[in-house]
């Protein structure tokens, strides 16, 4: 089964988040709304509720009055005023300013278990909640009951149902019993503000949550576009085709692994070039000696039975040209040792004598040359490092200074310390390099004209060679030279390289 892709993984997740988000912040928003909704209607209860209790409580001072200016007294004057209060009570509700609400009167009669309708403005004012009304005559105190509607959220899905407000207001009557004024609200308009919300914040909703998972699917889009760059890439390095470049533009993340990718690829490339150069040059210094050790063993076959001059030649030069072949084996395997070798050993050495010690090897083997050899002549100078590797190196140059270097001239090492660095300085006073050379001579095979026409034997191998060492020790190499002059080779060093690394 293919695994799903991310594209598809993405869209699940924006789809679930843009719910998530959409969803909450929609069902927050319409709480706020319902819960504005709810306590604007129970401010208006309580208006009404003041309203009704006032015009009450003045209806029934008024009727008092109107009873004792008819002269009554005692109970009769109490009754009266009694009646005409419950006459009165009708036209109390039927002014201004409190048509959205309904009522209802009770009063509580003598042997009565609770008290008794005796008006109501509207079929909704009567509401059957006989314990809250008691109650409320009991503790003499308004009482709310309700709203009883459904939960505030309901709303969202169905019509909105805020319920019914109702509080029961205890009145004191003129025939000293206690009556109950009951105000009911029905905050119908309330409900319809909500409903009337419900299908705008839905769309606003729906469109958000489309939005959001468009976006993502863009923004993923181009991440995936990018993406698949890098993978173009990977496969064409796969299939050995270098010269690919990505697109580099944008300052972000996928556009630095492009960087990379790129900067990967020409390594790559360049390496594939410098390889099959190498194994080019190689086959090609080779092919050489083969051909001339061919050409002799033809003229020992052909003559070497009659002339022995001839075969005196001949051997002389295949001894000679073998032993070429050998040499530059040997620098190959030199050479490829040299760049495997990954764990150089670090341990404390004096250079000046390692230095010494190249000059007196080199000094054998360029005996016939009358060549004057200097060395550091003052005492220990101590750095960290693999001593034989560098002084392999050192080896070439000195190498290379004596081979370059005509009768009776003078090859020289210096050392110096500064401060946490070494410098060796290898000096002839040889036939120096031609400055168009210089760029050139660290490269595999690179001889210049020079010493090509001199036939000093030499393959162009020392100096890659050399250089990777210094390199690979952290070290840097340069050259000076001026024709006819001379040649100085500087090798600079830390002295312990483990410190400045770990700094
Ligand atoms: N001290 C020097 N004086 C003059 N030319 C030099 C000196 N050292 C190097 N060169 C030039 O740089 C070239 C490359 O040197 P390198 O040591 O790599 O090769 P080589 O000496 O020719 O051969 P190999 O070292 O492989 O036997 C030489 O051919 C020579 O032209
Ligand atoms: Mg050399």
């Amino acid at each position: 089964m293919r695994p799903v892709s991310i594209r598809a993984r993405v869209l699940y997740l924006a789809i679930a988040f843009a719910v998530l988000l959409v969803g909450s912040v929609t069902i927050a928003t319409y709480f706020f709304v319902a819960d504005g909704m709810a306590r604007s209607a129970q401010s208006t209860t309580w208006r009404l509720t003041q309203v009704a209790s006032n015009a009450v409580a003045k209806a029934t001072t008024n009727a008092k009055i109107q009873a004792a200016s008819e002269g009554l007294v005692g109970a009769d004057r109490e009754k009266e005023a009694q009646r005409l209060l419950l006459r009165a009570i009708p036209d109390l509700f039927a002014v201004g300013g409190v048509e959205e609400g309904a009522f209802a009167f009770y009063v509580q009669e003598n042997g009565a278990s609770g008290p008794r309708l005796v008006w109501f403005s509207d079929p909704r004012a009567v509401v059957s909640d006989k314990a809250s009304r008691a109650r409320a005559v009991s503790t003499r105190q308004s009482l709310q009951s309700g709203p009883g509607g459904r939960s505030l959220l309901t709303g969202m899905f169905a019509r909105a149902d805020l319920g019914q407000y109702v509080v029961h207001v205890p009145i004191d009557l003129p025939d000293r019993t206690t009556g109950v004024v009951d105000v009911v609200y029905v905050p119908a308009r309330e409900e319809e503000i909500l409903d009337s919300a419900r299908r705008p914040m839905f769309i606003v909703g729906l469109f958000a949550l489309l939005v959001s998972v468009l976006m993502m699917q863009i923004i993923m889009g181009w991440v995936l576009s990018l993406v698949e760059n890098v993978r173009t890439a990977a496969d064409s390095i796969d299939a050995g085709q270098l010269d690919l470049h990505l697109p580099e533009e944008g300052e972000h993340e996928i556009a630095d692994l492009a960087h990379s990718l790129n900067a990967l690829m020409d390594r790559l490339r360049r390496r594939a070039e410098a390889q099959t150069r190498f194994v080019a040059d190689a086959s090609h210094e080779l092919a050489t000696p083969v051909a001339g050790i061919r050409g002799y063993v033809n003229i020992l076959r052909d003559w070497g039975a009659e002339d022995p001059a001839m075969r005196e030649e001949a051997i002389t030069a295949i001894d000679r040209e073998s032993r070429r072949m050998a040499r530059l084996c040997a620098e190959l395997l030199s050479m490829i040792r040299s760049e495997e070798i990954l764990d150089f050993r670090n341990v404390r050495y004096d250079i000046n004598a390692a230095s010494r010690e190249v000059l007196a090897t080199a000094a054998t083997r360029y005996m016939d040359k009358h060549l004057e050899f200097v060395g550091p002549d003052e005492g220990p100078l101590w750095l960290y490092g693999d001593p034989d590797r560098i002084e392999e190196a050192l080896g070439i140059l000195v190498d290379n200074a004596c081979k370059y270097t005509q009768e009776a001239g003078r090859v020289q090492v210096m050392t110096s310390r500064h401060r946490d660095r070494v410098v060796i300085e290898v000096t002839d006073t040889g036939i120096g390099i031609p400055e168009r050379d210089i760029p050139s001579i660290f490269e595999r095979f690179y001889r210049s004209d020079e010493s090509r026409s001199k036939e000093t034997g030499g393959f162009g191998l020392g100096l890659p060679i050399a250089k990777h060492i210094i390199d690979t020790s952290g070290g840097m190499i340069w050259v000076r030279s001026k024709v006819g002059a001379g040649t100085t080779f500087t090798i600079s060093l830390a002295r312990n390289r483990t410190k400045e690394l770990k700094e």
